[in-house]
């Protein structure tokens, strides 16, 4: 450990990916993640941190490339932050995900790994997302917008061409930005936490071509922006929906802001399947269109639905996954905390025809503590924090005889699965579906059955 200070170098060939995408090297047997590294590569490297049980490294130079790589089509990579295997052909990464979920449930839940069965690729691997969120910053040439560099919170890598989403929204932001250019606004700066621009955030409906647009500003500015917006929507008429959204706070959270209308429409419509879906400015919806029909696939086959199961979906957003069940069972409830989600899911039901499902709007934890429910089915699908101890035990409580657990985060899906086969769940089969290609995140669909 004492050759291993910080500040030390070392030369290091990488063993394997792990949970962030960060490669795994042993030193003197002893566990060293570095960043930004994949299996085969041989790197020098300096160490930067020390825990109790590991050591983080940082890439200094790099003397042999991993199989893993080829050449990337991206002009950004490596600074943008974006895409971590944007340089790794489509059909290795999917073989590198399945390697960062074995070597998760490894070292937190072993039997898992005997439930992988396989990976489901997404439909795109490249302009895959319907939603953007691009940061503005600013520099001796002026504004620019962009995404965060790699590593850094504070700093903006300039983006002109991303290959995660359409031209055309590349084109509206250009265009927004020419025009922010030629007034006094300035970049939203994280050091002082002051500025008035802070963030793009564009969204494409893929079924209908149409965008929207949300700025989220760090003032009151609305007077100077909307003669810009008028002048971006003249010029881009796919543009139907704007909004601003003003945050003050230091951190990025929009949780409990308000969006205030600019101009257009409230919303945009989404197709999924052949349901249609309206998408309001802060409602959660899944980023990948054609990926978001394959997991909902996923999610109904390992719900094995029968035509008289009641169904509870958790954490439901827009209803989506719910609304995608409610033809083929006989009652569906929903619960989500964000209202101007549940506003939006009870009209996708009606904009669907659909009448056998409700939604309840509030934490998981207090619905299942005030209200009655039961269900055949359950299906959970919480943020990347996983299910907190009350609503997992409360969960558990309604002994559904089928649980479909989604998860967007591997290692709070080890934690609550561990606790589920606690509380009486056997864990049958897990499915990875890959949703964000060029990145090293991987979401699971897991079926689980109550013991007898
Ligand atoms: C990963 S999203 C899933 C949304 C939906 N199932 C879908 O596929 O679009 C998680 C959702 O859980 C909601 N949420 C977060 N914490 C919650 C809580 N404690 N109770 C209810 N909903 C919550 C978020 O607002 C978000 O809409």
């Amino acid at each position: 450990m004492k050759r291993l200070a910080n500040g030390s170098k070392h030369t290091v060939t990488i063993e394997k990916i792990v949970y962030h995408g960060w490669g795994l090297a042993k030193i003197e047997g002893l566990t060293v993640f570095i960043p930004h590294t994949l299996p085969g590569d041989t790197v020098d490297i300096e160490i930067t941190g020390k825990k109790k049980r590991y050591v983080m490294g940082t890439k200094l130079s790099t003397h042999k490339n991993s199989e893993f790589r080829e050449n990337s089509q991206c002009q950004h990579f490596p600074q943008c932050g974006g895409c971590q295997l944007i340089d790794v052909p489509y059909s290795k990464q999917l073989k590198l995900k399945e390697a960062i979920l074995r070597d998760c449930f490894d070292s937190q839940f072993k039997d898992l790994n005997s439930k992988l069965s396989h990976i489901v690729p997404s439909p795109d691997a490249t302009y895959y997302r319907n939603k953007m969120d691009f940061a503005f910053a600013q520099d001796n040439n002026g504004l620019y917008f962009g995404l965060k560099e790699r590593g850094k919170y504070d700093k903006i890598v300039k983006i002109s061409n991303c290959q995660l989403m359409s031209a055309d929204s590349m084109s509206i932001c250009q265009t927004l930005c020419k025009e922010l250019t030629q007034t006094p606004l300035s970049a939203w700066d994280y050091e002082s936490c002051s500025g008035d621009l802070r963030h793009a955030s564009i969204r494409h409906s893929k079924a209908h071509n149409q965008y929207m647009l949300t700025l989220i500003v760090g003032t009151e500015c609305i007077s100077t922006l909307k003669p810009i917006l008028k002048k971006v929507t003249t010029q881009h008429p796919e543009l139907i929906s704007v909004h601003t959204i003003i945050n003050t706070s230091p951190g990025d959270n929009l949780y409990g802001l308000t969006a205030e209308p600019l101009s257009g429409q409230s919303h945009i419509h989404e197709k999924l399947d052949l349901q249609e879906f309206k998408i309001s400015p802060l409602s959660f919806f899944q980023t990948n269109s054609k990926g978001a029909e394959r997991l909902y696939e996923e999610t109904r086959k390992a719900a094995q639905l029968q035509a008289d199961d009641r169904v509870l979906d958790l954490y439901c957003g827009t209803g989506t996954i719910g609304l995608s069940m409610a033809p083929h069972v006989k009652q569906v409830i929903g619960i989500e905390e964000n209202p101007s989600a549940t506003e939006d899911a009870a009209q996708n039901a009606d904009l669907n025809n659909i009448s056998n499902i409700e939604f309840r709007t509030g934490r998981v934890k207090n619905i299942l503590k005030f209200e009655n429910l039961s269900a055949d089915v359950v299906v959970v699908d919480p943020p990347r924090s996983g299910l907190v101890p009350k609503a997992l035990r409360r969960t558990a409580e309604l002994k559904a005889p089928r649980l479909v657990y989604v998860s967007c985060n591997p290692v709070t899906l080890c934690r609550d699965l561990k606790d589920f086969h606690q509380l009486g769940y056997d864990i049958e089969e897990i499915v990875g579906i890959d949703m964000f290609p060029n990145t090293y995140h991987i979401e699971t669909v897991t079926r689980l059955k109550l013991r007898d």
